[in-house]
């Protein structure tokens, strides 16, 4: 039997928030979700998670076969990872193998718990620590290990002396444990430390009091372990995740521009030679296909995409794109966008809630919302589709080949008949019939020389003014 228990009870008061540190999100997901997905797929049998005043929070996204202990926090009452484990510990019926995780230390690799366990099992230790070497070592616990390099403890920063400040083998927080040993361990606990916690890092002091065995394990990735105590912290290791999701992504054949700057959800798909360029954005249960180009600053969410598709810097929204569309650059489709193959969408369109079939043009501003528009229609510059009388929303039908001229006005819901002609600057609100050319605009009118008369009356009127202003001055 193993199980694994994480650690997520603290108040991270460093992180400066509201909200519960573990609950802070990488790529979108809370980090505590990060630590339970590695312990999972490192095959545990159980995961059990210490909860404190954060309770129904980390409640609502973790899955329900999880346990969670709820640790008191408050003046009075014991503190720290030592105190935490002993209650998670109290909890269980029995273990084999006790997995203790830290809920900040979400890039740990389920690959990596594994080594551990295997290490620590084959070993017959009774507590091993994940450790790994870094520069920069403020806040995180020291190794402490003999001339010989024996482990012999672990000493927080806080209780360090100079010359253990100066070691840069630090406490991962991730520790496999017997489970006997480590009950066993936390009832002899001390608060006799500069921060008056129990520490659980003071449980291999007590053990080596035993002689029982202990290790220290080190890993030569130090990035798995990087611990999050503050929002810079915070943003350092959603780079690092970052670009450990997105060289998946180019092993796969995907092409990246300047992938630091690319933020992609885990889940997202995208096929191979596909080239995401810099600032891109894809989130959601995104679907890309093949040989697509997603050009800069382009967010795309919850949608699915065609081969070759060209996105330049535009938003997608819950939206569908057939093969070989183009759309953008700073184009709109919002929820419900369906478009199908070889259609044009250019700059400054917004689509909504709307079918655009195969071979649909729409060049420069305009905005498409609640239509069904049938193929190879073509949508001029300046179209609107006037969907909404401020109560209720209509749909308007289009029908294949028609053409709406510039600035036309479609006062929904009507329909416009196949190969129909609207002419430019009208605005409809009854159906047109097929084939037919709509003309709505009022007869122009044309004043001949009206313009010389005005420059005569200009000037007229330009010598009174002068003439008014001089005698206010005598
Ligand atoms: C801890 C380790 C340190 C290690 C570092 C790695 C101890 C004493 N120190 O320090 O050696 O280098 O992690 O990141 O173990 N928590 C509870 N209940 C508590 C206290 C903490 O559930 O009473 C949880 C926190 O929510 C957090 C985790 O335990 O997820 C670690 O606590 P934190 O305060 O971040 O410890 P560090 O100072 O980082
Ligand atoms: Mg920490």
């Amino acid at each position: 039997m193993k199980t694994a228990i994480i650690l997520a009870a603290g108040e991270g008061t460093r992180m400066k928030s509201k909200k519960p540190k573990v609950m802070h999100g990488l790529l979108n997901k809370p980090m505590i979700q990060y630590v339970l997905g590695a312990a999972k797929d490192a095959g545990v049998d159980e995961r059990v998670v210490v909860v404190g005043r954060n309770r129904e929070q980390i409640e609502s996204v973790v899955e329900e076969e999880i346990s969670l202990v709820t640790q008191e926090i408050g003046d009075g009452i014991p503190y720290g990872t030592g105190y935490a484990v002993r209650l998670a510990v109290e909890h269980l019926e029995s273990s084999d193998t006790i997995l203790v995780l830290t809920g900040d230390t979400p890039l740990i690799r389920s690959e990596t718990l594994r080594e551990l366990v295997a290490f620590h099992e084959k070993g017959e230790y009774s507590a091993t620590v994940l450790s790994a070497t870094i520069d920069d070592v403020t806040g995180y616990g020291r190794i402490v290990r003999s001339a010989t390099g024996e482990f012999l403890r672990i000493v927080e920063e806080k209780d360090a002396d100079e010359e253990e400040k100066k070691i840069h083998e630090f406490n991962s927080g991730i520790f496999a444990f017997d489970g006997g040993d480590l009950k066993n361990a936390l009832e002899e606990l001390t608060t006799d430390n500069k921060q008056g916690e129990m520490y659980l890092t003071q449980v291999i002091e007590i053990l080596r009091g035993e002689n029982k065995k202990v290790a220290a394990f080190c890993i030569d990735d130090e990035t798995e372990v990087y611990g999050i105590n503050s929002k810079d912290q915070l943003s350092e290791a959603e780079e690092i995740l970052r670009m450990r999701v997105n060289r998946r992504y180019m092993q796969a054949g995907v092409v990246m521009e300047n992938p630091r700057t690319i933020f992609i959800e885990d889940g997202v798909k995208i096929g191979r030679d596909t080239e995401i360029q810099a600032n891109v954005r894809i989130v959601g249960e995104t679907v890309i296909g093949e040989d697509c180009i997603i050009g800069s600053g382009s967010v795309i969410d919850s949608s699915v995409l065609g081969d070759r598709v060209v996105v330049r810097s535009s938003v997608i929204e819950f939206s569908t794109v057939g093969n070989d569309t183009d759309i953008g650059p700073f184009s709109h489709l919002r929820p419900k966008a369906s478009l199908g193959s070889h259609v044009h969408i250019g700059n400054f369109v917004e689509v909504k809630n709307a079918i655009l079939d195969d071979g649909v043009k729409a060049g420069h501003l305009a905005y498409i919302g609640d239509a069904d528009v049938g193929k190879d229609v073509n949508i001029s510059c300046g179209v609107i589709f006037c969907n909404y009388d401020g109560v209720k929303k209509y749909r308007s039908t289009i029908e294949e080949g028609a053409f709406l001229g510039s600035n036309a006005n479609i006062i929904s819901p009507i329909v416009v008949g196949k190969e129909a002609y609207l002419a430019a600057g009208s605005t409809v609100a009854k159906d047109i019939e097929a084939g037919a050319l709509a003309v709505e605009r009022s007869e122009l009118r044309q004043f001949m020389g009206w313009t010389e008369k005005k420059k005569k009356r200009d000037v007229k009127k330009q010598a009174e003014t002068e003439e008014k202003h001089d005698q206010g001055r005598d």
